[in-house]
């Protein structure tokens, strides 16, 4: 395993509420190498004392590690440099007298990848060195084709890792478990007898705090391009013979093409964007998204987006799968939930037809639900609806944590490879184009409702 972790940009918020979390875990849990070491590098003039002291305070708040002597114990092997990663001499100043391999961890804003990577190119690292890069990547098809470009100048393909920290979660690895490991889903999850998947991703968190970032980027960026689409990759794809990183990545990419690319024609029928306005979440005021710190107007930044997808293959022709996200909404909602087809005939003599079955797949907190028609209780002629309902207690490694032990461990299973990238900037490409041009109204929702109509809200609240 790889000793040395070196982060990029280790003064932002990126470092303390997520990565440092994440080692404090796989220290408890005794998983962190032999001799492992952090070495924080960033622009701020600050020296290792001083980021060792931010680290505790920010860990001590968070709560993270409440036995002071676990920090301390994790804080001794952090070492901070200073430097500005997009300058080549400052970066060798800092990293070049590494002889073993190391990973190379990029907590920068997304601007930064590219003049980051140069430097890191320039200095060749020890043989065998890592690379990671958070979403989203890049902020087009035609940046990510040349972040990949750039990246593979110095590293193999299987020497980066694209994290979306979605794949460390233990319900969407359950998916495969659920898929594959059952013989009753299989026969049915088919165009045949399922009418439509819903992949939801609802948040009542708001952008404060992050406004800055998260104007630049957007919700389809934040959220659809990379993480809806991989959910959508793992209930998609085709059953996998083996469970290795080639079978698995190679599977989900097969999805992505099969997905179908909006025309700019479809794209104003097939997407809804929206913004959040004046509102409550509770009892909790909450501000206009454009009364956020950081937010330009004039960059008109969607908070909600939905967009319903095809994919053009035998399995699923003719049904739609529905993605949708938002920040502000009244509830939290995370969420696949399949959708299946009515029976064919009912013999109960009744009017209505029963709501048909749903598998939900809830992702935080953890549950499978499943939704069965059943008779009332002492009358044959009558239905009722009941749940089939289980909740998981989240045990294992936060998703952080176990990402960062592939990482280190050189096993890329979870990481997004450079053409499941580039599928799915090429899947929202048009979508964007148009968002761009005004060509989809952009609806202010007030905070705390269901979003702007959504017409998922109804039947699909069950
Ligand atoms: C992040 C997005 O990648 O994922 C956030 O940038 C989003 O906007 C978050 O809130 C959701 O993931 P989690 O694991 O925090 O629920």
């Amino acid at each position: 395993m790889i000793q040395t972790l070196v982060i990029l940009g280790a003064s932002g918020d990126l470092t303390s509420r997520f990565l440092m979390p994440a080692i404090v875990r796989l220290h408890q849990a005794g998983r962190l190498p032999e001799g492992f070491r952090v070495l924080g590098v960033s622009r701020d003039d600050w020296n290792t004392e001083r980021f060792r002291s931010h680290l505790e305070q920010k860990l001590a708040s968070s709560g993270t590690a409440d036995v002071s002597g676990l920090r301390k114990a994790i804080l001794r092997k952090v070492d901070y440099r200073r430097a500005d990663v997009t300058s080549r001499d400052q970066l060798a100043r800092a990293v070049g007298d590494m002889t073993d391999p190391l990973v190379a961890y990029l907590a920068l804003p997304p601007a930064l990848f590219a003049p980051s990577i140069e430097s890191l190119v320039a200095l060749k690292l020890p043989k065998g060195s890592k690379v990671v890069l958070e979403k989203p990547f890049g902020e087009s098809l035609e940046s990510a084709q040349a972040l990949n470009r750039l990246l593979h100048e110095s590293f193999p393909e299987r020497d980066v890792f694209r994290l979306d920290h979605f794949l460390g979660k233990q319900t969407v690895q359950n998916i495969l478990g659920l898929r594959f490991a059952n013989r009753i889903f299989e026969p049915v999850w088919n165009t045949h007898h399922i009418e439509r998947v819903e992949i939801i991703w609802d948040e009542t968190i708001t952008a404060a705090g992050r406004a800055s970032f998260y104007d630049a980027t957007g919700a389809l960026r934040d959220m659809v391009q990379n993480h809806l689409l991989q959910l959508l990759a793992l209930v998609a794809m085709e059953p996998l013979h083996a469970l290795d990183e080639r079978t698995l990545r190679d599977h989900k990419v097969a999805v992505l093409r099969a997905v179908r690319r909006l025309t700019p024609d479809e794209v104003p029928r097939q997407t809804v964007r929206g913004r959040y306005a004046r509102g409550a979440i509770g009892k909790e005021k909450i501000l206009p998204y454009l009364q956020e710190k950081g937010v330009r107007a004039e960059r008109n930044t969607e908070t909600f987006a939905q967009v319903t997808l095809s994919i053009d293959n035998w399995r699923w022709a003719g049904v739609p799968f529905v993605l949708r996200t938002g920040k502000a909404l009244g509830c939290d909602r995370r969420e696949i939930a399949v959708h299946f087809k009515p029976v064919p005939h009912l013999a109960f003599g009744q009017a209505a037809q029963p709501i048909p079955n749903v598998l939900a797949i809830e992702l935080d907190p953890d549950r499978i639900a499943l939704s069965v028609n059943v008779n009332e209780p002492g009358d044959l002629c009558n239905l009722e609806r009941i749940e089939l309902d289980k909740r998981f207690p989240s045990g294992g490694l936060p998703a952080y944590a176990r990402l960062l032990l592939d990482i280190l461990d050189g096993d890329p299973t979870l990481s997004i490879r450079d053409d499941e990238a580039e599928e799915s900037w090429r899947i929202v490409e048009t979508i964007l184009k148009v968002w761009d041009k005004g060509g989809v109204p952009l609806i202010d929702y007030p905070a705390g409702s269901d979003g702007p109509h959504g017409d998922l809200n109804g039947d699909a609240r069950r």
